[in-house]
């Protein structure tokens, strides 16, 4: 579990970056003292440890967790409670979310314990929520007087629905692990001594995959969340379509026809 990848910038304050398996890039969310508060030097890290990982070819699909206790207890609130709203548009601190919505590259979290306010709203920034059975997600925002900014009215609701939606964000609801199973937040449940290899199996097969049919998929996907249904569907069929262009959709179906595994070269 212990291959170092060669990160740009050394070492990290806030964040531990290793390489845990082929075609995996592992972030651990390091601030275990504050259950994981997302400041502003985390996030700052984890964008730019996201962006290297998108770059690097040798990375398929991201990993991003934090740990037993605590995915995330949301944004420090310490470094907030005196800003002004200048101050907190002039800091941009929830650039640091939309960016993680850049990444190209598949994102899953690995989610145990408290998955809170900010935490939840990174965690719905994931591409996939693979929960321990201890997981509690919660929008708590309410209970110091302001709500979800980083996208979590949005997603929660698109996840759930509103209904429930309205009682975690408006009544400090706290979804289990089953419960996010139910609504669709999360794609499975597992014994929390195995979410985290189990977040990394997973990768390491979505990283074994046609690279380019992955990364267009994920964003066909998302569409789903900000286009109609008709305008969804017609980017999906063009995307389709480039798919033609590539090598590795030559490869596949010629695979498929010789009887053969195929051999990916992400082009
Ligand atoms: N920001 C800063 N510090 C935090 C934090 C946060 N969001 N959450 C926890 N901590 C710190 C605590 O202050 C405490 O530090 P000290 O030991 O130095 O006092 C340490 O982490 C451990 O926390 P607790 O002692 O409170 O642990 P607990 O087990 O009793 O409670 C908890 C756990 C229920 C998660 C509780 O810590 C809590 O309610 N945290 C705040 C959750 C929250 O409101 N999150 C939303 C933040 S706002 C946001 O995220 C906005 C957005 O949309 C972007």
């Amino acid at each position: 579990m212990n291959t170092t990848v060669p990160i740009p910038n050394g070492q990290y304050q806030d964040l531990l970056v290793e390489q845990p398996a082929p075609g995996v890039g592992l972030v651990r969310l390091n601030r275990p003292n504050a259950l994981n508060a997302l400041r502003s030097q985390l996030m700052e890290e984890l964008v730019t440890v996201l962006r290297h990982f998108d770059r690097d070819p040798a990375i398929g699909a991201i990993v991003i967790t934090g740990n037993e206790r605590a995915f995330s207890a949301g944004a420090d609130i310490t470094e907030m409670a005196d800003a002004t709203p200048t101050e907190m548009l002039n800091r941009g601190m929830i650039e640091r979310w939309q960016q993680v919505r850049q990444i190209r590259k598949p994102i899953i979290a690995a989610v145990s314990g408290h998955c809170l306010g900010g935490g939840c709203e990174l965690a719905m920034l994931c591409d996939m929520i693979i929960a321990s059975e201890t997981a509690k997600f919660g929008q708590p925002e309410i209970n110091i007087g302001v709500i979800p900014g980083a996208g979590g009215t949005q997603r929660l609701t698109h996840a759930v629905g509103k209904s429930l939606a309205m009682e975690v964000i408006l009544n400090d609801r706290r979804l289990t692990a089953e419960e996010a199973l139910r609504y669709g937040l999360a794609s499975r449940v597992v014994p929390v001594a195995s979410y985290l290899t189990e977040a990394i199996t997973l990768a390491t097969q979505i990283a074994a995959r046609a690279p380019l049919a992955v990364q267009l998929g994920k964003e066909a996907i998302n569409r789903a969340y900000e286009l109609s249904l008709t305008e969804a569907t017609a980017y999906e069929e063009k995307l389709f379509y480039i798919l033609f262009a590539s090598e590795d959709q030559k490869e596949g179906m010629r695979a498929f026809v010789e009887k053969r595994l195929p051999q990916w070269q992400g082009k």
